[in-house]
């Protein structure tokens, strides 16, 4: 385990990388981090990822009180707080606004359709959490929708939170969906990207579980809608032809399915 000053430089670490690699912009961004005692580390609100020293990280605890004079912490601390409770494993929370994946949440798209191998292997997909008002009660309750399942989450109209054992864990994440929603919207330029048949994504399951690869997986659209048929397996697709597209009405569906595993 890190020592409470290693760990400040790590965050400090994550920060500038996040603001080196274009995922955040002024102030945008939030990152936390456990520290042995059972409090957290964040950085405080208003500042620049680019420019973090440690007088812009804060102790806090469990329900966010600041253990330090002066400092206030980042105002998506309640998404933090949140998601520690609802994750005893996590150890580290990175929020982040990389064009790309924050592009495929303003346009409403999850990253849920199993493309490249290497996403279908440590994140399994990545959900698309509904908008809730920045700094507010909202962020959470819609990620927590999402978090028992999933590592990596979009958070509509908003950007993206990522997290891990462990901070670099945590930040990998975040450059991991970065580099894939890119991916996509290259291969969406450029006619669409081909979709893993349910066979290929099965035996890359099977390689995750040798692996002992123990990820977690909200699931995808592969595996839950293979076609744009009314009905594919269990999944039911209701549509009014008038006000929606298949297309449209098969996401809600997939969405559906996901969140009730
Ligand atoms: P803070 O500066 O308060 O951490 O907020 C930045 C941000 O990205 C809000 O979503």
């Amino acid at each position: 385990m890190p020592s409470d000053v290693d760990l400040i430089d790590q965050l400090l670490d994550v920060c500038h990388r996040l603001h080196r690699a274009g995922m955040v912009a002024a102030n945008d961004g939030n990152v936390s981090a456990a520290l042995d005692d059972g409090n957290l580390i964040t950085s405080v609100t208003n500042v620049s990822k680019g420019a973090m020293t440690a007088r812009h990280v804060v102790k806090i605890d469990r329900q966010g009180t600041p253990l330090e004079d002066g400092k206030k912490p980042s105002s998506e601390l309640r998404m933090h707080l949140a998601i520690y409770r609802d994750r005893s494993d996590v150890r580290a929370v990175v929020h982040a606004h990389p064009p790309y994946a924050t592009g495929f949440a303003a346009a409403g798209l999850a990253l849920d359709k199993c493309v490249l191998p290497e996403i279908v292997m440590t994140l399994g997909s990545i959900p698309l959490a509904e908008y809730g008002t920045p700094s507010t009660e909202e962020v959470p309750e819609a990620v927590s929708k999402w978090i028992g399942k999933a590592d990596a989450v979009l958070l509509s109209n908003h950007g993206a939170v990522t997290v891990g054992a462990d901070l670099m864990e945590a930040y990998y994440r975040m450059e991991r969906i970065e580099h894939y929603a890119k991916i996509c919207f290259i291969a969406g330029r450029l006619g669409g990207e081909r979709i893993l048949t349910p066979e290929e994504v099965d035996k890359l399951y099977r390689l995750r579980e040798e692996a002992g690869m123990t990820n977690r997986n909200p699931g995808c659209w592969t595996c839950d809608v293979q076609v744009p048929e009314s009905c594919v397996g269990d999944v039911c697709v209701n549509f009014d032809e008038d006000s929606e597209s298949f297309e449209q009405a098969a996401k809600k569906a997939v969405a559906e399915v996901m969140q009730s595993r």
